[in-house]
């Protein structure tokens, strides 16, 4: 933990410098250009050839700082969908539902966050079928009558200034468990509380899980049919970003890692089959999902173990995912390997997002202990993100985001009644 806060605190003063030198570097290329231009002319003209050089050189620096002004309060508009700033709440299971309903909690849980000035509010993992929830307590959109009540929610967040993200998301392999607070440990199939769990290939999570069914390809189009009803069902709930979970050692991302996936058909074995299962996914739900309104991606940029997923396979795999028509690539990581060392630190998964960012040209948000205004907005300044989440912080403080208005000195989308308080 110590040396990984160092080696934070490193790469913050190295952001800096990128800075830094990426500044000073434009500018030594603007001298440049106009010393070259100024030695090849004939000294009559040279009046009007250095004027216009000293115009150019002006240009330069104006368009290179305009390049870089994007920053944390900067609107963010993809597809037809525009965020009033780059900070979002990121998706957290708040296991507080019964049948996958959402109610009064999710409602006010998420709307404090809108009224808190958040430009995106994405709600936790939202399971597309039964078998596909982590506690008997998560919400879900895997029928016609979950669409109500999750509509009241995303008209509350919406009402309040932010735009309404649903996470759609399976569980798989790591389905089937108690409550964190009720010891989080899974609950086994003989259990009445408990289910069968599914994924790639027949293996567990870890000792305490059950084996998981391996999925036949027939069951596999099953699942994919029913991210797409869940797709569709999210967008009669009034939800206008729509984010795939394939992170943290569930369903799709137990298929594209090869710790998880030992299969040898169309979905196994090479890194072209094992991501084919989220490759179809998006294509199923981009059909379903309007093209005015972004579709993302949460992706686990590493497995943090040798022989595991790796953020080289994750650069590409953004590449082959904006083909599909993804719009912005959300950075998390591990879970998928109950033995990986996470050398956790403050924005530790930035370098991840950065990587994807520049690897893969597509925008990205990362997440992961982003506490403090002026390291979101630093991320932002410096094109390593394209929208910073925050999970922890925002459950401690609602408001995080006027905070940092105020930190930063933006305006901040204060609600009038709270205007006496800001
Ligand atoms: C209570 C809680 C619930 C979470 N549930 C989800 C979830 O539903 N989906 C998801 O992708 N990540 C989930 N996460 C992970 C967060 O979205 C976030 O990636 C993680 O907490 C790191 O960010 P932080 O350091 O800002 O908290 C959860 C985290 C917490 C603390």
């Amino acid at each position: 933990m110590q040396i990984s806060y160092v080696s934070s605190l490193l790469h913050n003063s190295q952001v800096s410098k990128y800075h830094e030198t990426h500044d000073k570097s434009n500018i030594k290329a603007a001298k440049v250009s106009v010393s070259i231009i100024t030695s090849h002319i004939r000294p009559s003209r040279c009046g009007t050839i250095a004027f216009v050089c000293i115009v150019a050189f002006i240009f330069t620096i104006f368009f290179h700082k305009k390049e870089n002004m994007a920053h944390l309060f900067e609107p963010l508009t993809v597809r037809g969908i525009t965020l009033r700033n780059r900070i979002g709440v990121s998706p957290m299971c708040m296991y507080s539902y019964s049948d996958g309903f959402s109610n009064d909690w999710q409602v006010i849980h998420l709307g404090a966050r809108a009224a808190g000035g958040a430009g995106l509010v994405i709600s936790e993992a939202t399971a597309v079928e039964p078998r596909g929830r982590i506690t008997p307590f998560d919400v879900g959109l895997w029928s016609d009558a979950h669409i109500e009540s999750l509509a009241r929610m995303t008209r509350v967040v919406k009402s309040n200034g932010a735009v309404a993200g649903v996470q759609l998301a399976h569980a798989g392999r790591k389905a089937s468990t108690a409550r964190p607070w009720e010891n989080g440990k899974p609950i086994l199939p003989d259990n009445p509380q408990g289910w069968s769990v599914i994924g790639p290939s027949p293996l567990a999570f870890n000792e305490e899980f059950s084996i998981p069914h391996e999925l036949s390809l027939a069951e596999i189009k099953e699942v994919q049919e029913s991210f797409r009803l869940a797709t569709r069902r999210a967008l009669a709930a009034g939800f206008e970003w729509l984010e795939l979970h394939a992170a943290h050692g569930y369903l799709i991302h137990s298929f594209y890692s090869p710790l998880s996936n030992q299969r040898t058909d169309q979905y196994g074995e090479s890194f072209e089959n094992r991501i084919r299962f989220l490759l179809e996914t998006v294509q199923t739900v981009r059909l379903e999902w309007p093209e005015h309104l972004p579709l993302t991606v949460r992706i686990s940029g590493t497995d943090w173990v040798d022989g595991g997923w790796s953020m080289t396979d994750s650069v590409e795999l953004a590449r082959r995912l904006k083909a599909e028509g993804v719009d912005l690539i959300d950075c998390s990581s591990g879970g998928n390997a109950a033995q990986a060392k996470i050398p956790v630190g403050p924005g530790y998964q930035v370098p991840i997002s950065e990587a994807v960012k520049r690897g893969a040209n597509i925008l990205t948000a990362t997440v992961g202990l982003i506490t403090d205004p002026l390291q979101a907005d630093e991320i932002i300044r410096n094109g390593q993100a394209d929208v910073v989440l925050l999970g922890r912080e925002m459950l401690r403080n609602p408001y995080w985001a006027l905070h940092a208005a105020q930190a930063l000195k933006q305006a901040a989308s204060v609600p009038p009644q709270y205007l006496r308080a800001f």
